[in-house]
């Protein structure tokens, strides 16, 4: 028999294709499909193509007889990979073809955030730009600042190639040091996290969220931090106590910050984050370029058709299930 499919959402491409191979159920609405929705759906597909919105847990795995776990998206903390690697699942993501967007977006939020780009439109409409003044809107020079990049695999090493334009100096810290002449080439200095939180201008979340990563950020971290410092979040909301940072924010302990990522997404309306001038909230679309979500589709179709075909897939989160 054919093979059978559910994606949690309708993809920008890659459907004729898998289409010729397998019978394929698209969940079309805007919102996730429901968990329950999920775990009945998982009982009778032999691929699941889902989104970092959709909660893949112990429970749903063994629910069904999966073949292939295929996510469009870079990280995968919302997939139990444990449960699946038990049961020889492969899990397949995205990484490489997000790197640069997810880079040059974070640069948008830090320009944004530096140079109050957000208020300032605000400012602009609600009537009060009055005349050119001195001190209208002032923010922190961007060229020559130090820069501190925590977590240094591909998005955030981009995030440094992009800094070497504007003569930063870049801190970063990450789980190991690399060699001399790469940093040198690279022009970047290891820093353990507490001197990068205490000498940086900005300072730019890269990890992936994980137990060891959870809340990374907390009182401890902002109080380390400079003043007039910036923290920007294009990684995952659970590195940053989202508490932790609306005191840093209201306090001015810090003097703004930019995410594109909350703990829980989509962020609660009343949430107190919300309140805050010198926060810049975006909608998890640190990837949302339309060539890069083309390319994020094509590649989790070519690991789901890989898995449905029991060939190992290109891009696999746990390789270790084909030793
Ligand atoms: C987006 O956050 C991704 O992990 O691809
Ligand atoms: C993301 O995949 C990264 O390696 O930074």
């Amino acid at each position: 028999a054919q093979a059978k499919v559910f994606i949690t959402r309708r993809l920008p491409a890659g459907l004729e294709q898998l289409q010729q191979v397998a019978s394929v159920e698209v969940w079309t609405e805007r919102k996730p499909p429901p968990y329950d929705v999920l775990l009945e759906k998982v009982k009778a597909i032999d691929g699941l193509l889902c989104l970092l919105s959709d909660r893949i847990d112990e429970q749903l795995i063994v629910a069904g007889n999966l073949k292939v776990i295929s996510q469009m998206a870079v990280g995968y903390d919302n997939i139990d990979v444990a449960a699946a690697t038990k049961r020889r699942i492969p899990v397949g993501h995205t990484p490489g073809v997000l790197t640069d967007a997810t880079a040059d977006f974070t640069w948008a939020l830090l320009m944004a955030a530096a140079r109050r780009v957000v208020e300032a439109d605000r400012f602009t409409r609600a009537g009060l730009w009055q005349s050119w003044e001195p001190d209208l809107l002032l923010g922190p020079n961007i060229t020559g600042a130090t820069l501190g990049i925590v977590g240094f695999g591909r998005i955030g090493q981009a995030v440094a190639r992009r800094a070497r334009g504007f003569d930063m100096r870049i801190l970063y810290t990450s789980t190991y040091q690399w060699e001399p002449e790469l940093e040198k080439s690279l022009g970047v200095e290891f820093a353990p996290l507490e001197k990068l939180l205490q000498e940086s201008d900005f300072v730019t979340l890269h990890t992936p969220g994980t137990d060891d990563t959870y809340h990374l950020f907390s009182d401890r971290q902002f109080d380390l931090m400079k003043s007039e410092a910036i923290l920007i979040n294009t990684a995952r909301g659970t590195v940053v106590d989202s508490d932790s940072l609306y005191r840093a924010l209201a306090s001015g302990k810090i003097a703004a910050a930019a995410v594109d990522v909350t703990e829980s997404e989509p962020i609660p309306h009343d949430s107190p984050l919300l309140t805050l001038d010198n926060l810049i909230i975006t909608p998890h679309i640190g990837s949302a370029s339309r060539q890069t979500r083309l390319k994020m589709a094509k590649m989790a179709i070519a690991n789901l058709m890989a898995g449905l075909r029991g060939h190992s897939l290109p891009y696999c989160v746990n390789p270790e299930i084909y030793q």
